[in-house]
């Protein structure tokens, strides 16, 4: 079993982010400017926002965190994203969701223009990534395909079983793995929480993304021996052994499953820092723009 580190495999993409940012600087260009909007104070959004903010940094980015109370109007919310939208300085922007329940996540997704939505939720870049045209691909699942790409992992002709139908990773990620792209060219099969032989078909996978946030969902009787696994599960359980009093858990039983498979990503360390280096980079290609 080999791990698909994807800390250190963020640290190489964030190196070479930061020499085209370099590049830019010494071409008489401005940094990379990235916004974030965060809405409320969920710890979970706030831990990841603030991670996001970080890596700007890293990489030579500008970045803006814009902070809005919990019971902002939808509307209000709306006006920020269009204050962004039409501010030149400003390259990418991301609404950190899940959103508070009274606003519809789909009508900001919609209104982010589609030139700075680099986390590829707008229905156009939705639309242009099924067709296979150039677009910001979804942070996750492209950090994903880097992942998949930069471990050398043969894609093509495989059976890809993805979990979790989510906006944000199990549709997309299913639809990136069967394109004929370079990491793609797979036989897919997206299950979700009405399919019924759920374990079976989960047995039968190649590779086998999981995404449905339930830590340790997957026990090693659902994994074929020598399968590759991606976990994109992280979740916040209670713990006494840390020191913040919880600690992060994988939608997959690593313990158990490790041994069966040829290459697992670890929780945390996997998929969650390609998915800041996956923004990242969709930024970088907004500012070249
Ligand atoms: N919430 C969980 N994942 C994401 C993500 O990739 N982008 C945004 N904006 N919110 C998220």
């Amino acid at each position: 079993m080999q791990l698909l580190d994807g800390k250190l495999t963020s640290e190489t993409l964030k190196d070479e982010i930061a020499v085209e940012v370099q590049k830019i600087i010494a071409n008489g260009g401005k940094k990379p400017h990235l916004a974030a909007i965060l809405v409320g104070n969920d710890g979970a959004s706030e831990t990841y926002v603030n991670a996001k903010v970080k890596a700007c940094k890293k990489v030579g980015f500008d970045s803006t965190l814009v902070r809005l109370d919990a019971d902002v109007s939808e509307e209000e919310l709306l006006n920020e994203v269009r204050k962004i939208n039409e501010d030149p300085e400003i390259d990418g922007l991301i609404v950190q969701l899940p959103l508070p329940k009274h606003i519809s996540e789909i009508k900001v997704t919609e209104t982010i223009v589609p030139e700075k939505d680099v986390d590829g939720f707008h229905p156009v870049n939705l639309g242009r990534m099924t067709l296979n045209l150039p677009t910001f691909l979804p942070a996750t699942p492209a950090g994903i395909l880097e992942l998949l790409d930069r471990y050398d992992i043969e894609t093509s002709g495989k059976h890809c079983v993805v979990i979790g139908r989510s906006h944000i990773v199990g549709s997309p990620m299913s639809i990136l793995m069967a394109r004929n792209t370079k990491v793609g060219n797979c036989t897919v099969t997206l299950t979700h929480s009405r399919t019924t032989n759920l374990e079976e078909i989960s047995r039968s996978a190649d590779i086998l993304i999981v995404a449905l946030g339930k830590p340790e969902f997957v026990t090693a009787d659902m994994v074929k021996e020598g399968a590759v696994i991606v976990d994109v599960g992280i979740t916040r359980v209670k713990s006494d052994k840390t020191k913040s009093g919880w600690k992060l858990k994988g939608d997959v039983a690593f313990d158990e499953v490790a041994p069966k498979c040829s290459f697992i990503t670890p929780v945390p360390g996997g998929v969650g820092p390609m998915t800041i280096a996956s923004l990242l980079k969709n930024t970088l290609i907004s500012a070249q723009k």
